[in-house]
């Protein structure tokens, strides 16, 4: 089922376990990702941003292309504007049928991201839509971002952003980063913070950068109040590491079934993944509460 991710995030928040948002720019990916979703009973949120749509699956082919395969499953399945940045990317979004968009103003000041969140938040409340914020900033593993406290969200800070903007669900910074990490480096994450964070804000709490963040870290972030958890680096890498090994065994193998390799690849990728994030076996015996939308 095609839904937004407001609903399924508070059954996460509730219930204490996180689902991940999958970055996805071809039908491959999305095919992956949701077939894991239904084999796993699992919710799943499949996000782009607007590079990867200039770069690749553009979002006015993929929505209903995702919608499409969304509404042959009986899961809930959401699709994510990853990384909004201004009006326009926003607003294409809505009109391709995103059923989810993230305004990420992470980078302005404290009012103007308020200002830029409310509004985000109010146009996709008038649409049957959710809203993702980011609070703090989370950047570049490349630049060790992960490591500058100075960037991590103030929870104080962050109820008033909350309160003010009405976003659905917040991106925090707790010592993740987006992209690769050093090899054989473990970031270190800031849980007190995490965990004041959740007792203050009481709401679903995203982590970005869930790649390279150690399986402990990951599953430490879920016992703290992470509902959302954002993956697209690993799964990338898996999808090219499958390809490569599959063509080096079988030079002339045919298109299709190279495609298949990766996708099976992936799969496996994102099922054991769901499955450390505790969202595996939700909608086993329990049906999504929340509504479908068209
Ligand atoms: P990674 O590429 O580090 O997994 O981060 C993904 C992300 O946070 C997308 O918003």
């Amino acid at each position: 089922m095609y839904v937004s991710m407001k609903d399924m995030l508070l059954h996460a928040h509730k219930n204490q376990y996180a689902v991940m948002a999958i970055n996805c720019v071809n039908m491959e990916q999305a095919k992956a990702i949701i077939q894991s979703a239904e084999e796993e009973r699992s919710a799943v949120i499949i996000n782009i941003s607007p590079r990867q749509m200039k770069a690749h699956g553009h979002g006015d082919i993929l929505a209903p292309m995702i919608k499409g395969m969304a509404k042959k499953v009986s899961v809930p399945v959401a699709f994510n504007l990853d990384h909004g940045a201004d009006l326009e990317d926003i607003t294409n979004a809505m009109k391709f049928g995103f059923s989810s968009v993230m305004i990420d103003s992470s980078s302005y000041e404290f009012e103007e991201n308020v200002r830029r969140t409310q509004l985000v938040a109010s146009l996709a409340h008038g649409m049957g839509l959710s809203c993702e914020a980011e609070l703090g900033h989370v950047g570049m593993a490349k630049d060790a971002d992960n490591e500058k406290a100075d960037l991590y969200t103030d929870p104080q800070q962050a109820k008033e952003f909350v309160e003010r903007t009405k976003c659905d669900c917040l991106a925090v910074a707790i010592g993740t980063a987006h992209g690769s990490y050093p090899k054989g480096f473990v970031p270190k994450l800031d849980f007190e913070r995490l965990k004041l964070l959740k007792e203050t804000l009481d709401m679903p709490l995203v982590l970005h950068g869930g790649s390279g963040a150690g399986e402990e870290n990951i599953k430490k972030a879920v016992a703290c109040g992470i509902n959302k958890i954002n993956v697209c680096t690993d799964l990338f890498k898996h999808a090219r590491i499958a390809t490569a090994k599959t063509l080096e065994e079988n030079p002339e193998i045919d298109y299709m079934d190279l495609c298949i390799a990766a996708q099976n690849a992936m799969k496996d990728f994102i099922k054991d993944y769901m499955r450390v994030i505790g969202s595996s076996g939700r909608y086993d015996f329990e049906k999504y509460q929340g509504p479908e939308l068209d």
